[in-house]
C-alpha cells in the first residue's frame, strides 16, 4: 500500500496545512501498518506550468495512480488554491487515464482510492456567511476528485488570520480531527 504525501504551502514550518497533512499521514500509517510513503513538496521542487510537450511526461501521473492514499496540503492562496498544486492537477486530470467522456457523459477513472485533503484557510468561507461566495478551494478541490472518481475527505483550519488564539485553536482541532481518519 502506497501513500502519496503532497504539501504546497510557501510557509515552511508555520505551515499550518504542512502540519496537519503530516498529522494525516501518521494517522494512516499507524492504521496501515507497512505503508510506503511518497512525498512531493511542490514549493521545494515546484512543477513548471504546463506546456504541451510535457504530456510527453506522464511520470507524474504515474506517481499518483500508483498510489492507493494520496493525501494533500492545501492552503488557500486568493480563494483558491497556490498555483504549485494547480501545476499537479494540471498533470493528473488527463482524459483516457483519469477519465472519459461517454455517451451519458464524463466518467472518472481514478476509483478506487482515498483522498484526504488538509485546508488551511485565513478567513472564514460557511455556507451562508459573506464571503462563503469566494470559496473556491474546497468547492473545487471537491468536484474536481469527483470528476475523476473520488470523493475526497477534508480536514479544515480556518480563520487563521483572525488572531493567535483562533489560529492555535483551529489547528489544534484539525490536528485532533485526524485521528479519526485512522479508522
Ligand atoms: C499569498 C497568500 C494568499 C492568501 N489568500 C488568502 C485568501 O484569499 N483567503 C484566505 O482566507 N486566506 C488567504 N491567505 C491566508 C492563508 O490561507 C493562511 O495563512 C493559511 O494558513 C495558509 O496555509 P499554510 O499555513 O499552510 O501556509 C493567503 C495567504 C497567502 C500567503
Amino acid at each position: 500500500m502506497t501513500i502519496l504525501h503532497i504539501d504546497a504551502s510557501i510557509n515552511g514550518e508555520n505551515s499550518a496545512s504542512r502540519a496537519i497533512s503530516r498529522s494525516i499521514v501518521d494517522q494512516v500509517k499507524g492504521a496501515n501498518w507497512g505503508e510506503e510513503v511518497i512525498y512531493r513538496d511542490l514549493a521545494a521542487d515546484p512543477l513548471p506550468h504546463l506546456t504541451l510537450d510535457q504530456f510527453v511526461d506522464t511520470s507524474v501521473l504515474e506517481e499518483f495512480l500508483a498510489a492507493d492514499t494520496i493525501v494533500i496540503g492545501a492552503p488557500m492562496y486568493n480563494f483558491t488554491l497556490p498555483t504549485q498544486l494547480k501545476a499537479w492537477i494540471d498533470r493528473i486530470v488527463i482524459a483516457g487515464r483519469t477519465f472519459h467522456y461517454t455517451a451519458d457523459g464524463p466518467e472518472g477513472l481514478a476509483k478506487g482510492r482515498r483522498v484526504i485533503i488538509a485546508l488551511a484557510r485565513g478567513g472564514f468561507y460557511n455556507e451562508g456567511s459573506p464571503a462563503a461566495a469566494l470559496e473556491h478551494l474546497e468547492t473545487y478541490l471537491r468536484g474536481l476528485f469527483n470528476f475523476i472518481g473520488i470523493e475526497p475527505e477534508f480536514v479544515a483550519a480556518d480563520g487563521l488570520a483572525i488572531g493567535p488564539e483562533q489560529r492555535e485553536s483551529a489547528i489544534s482541532d484539525a490536528l485532533g480531527e485526524t485521528i479519526r481518519l485512522a479508522a
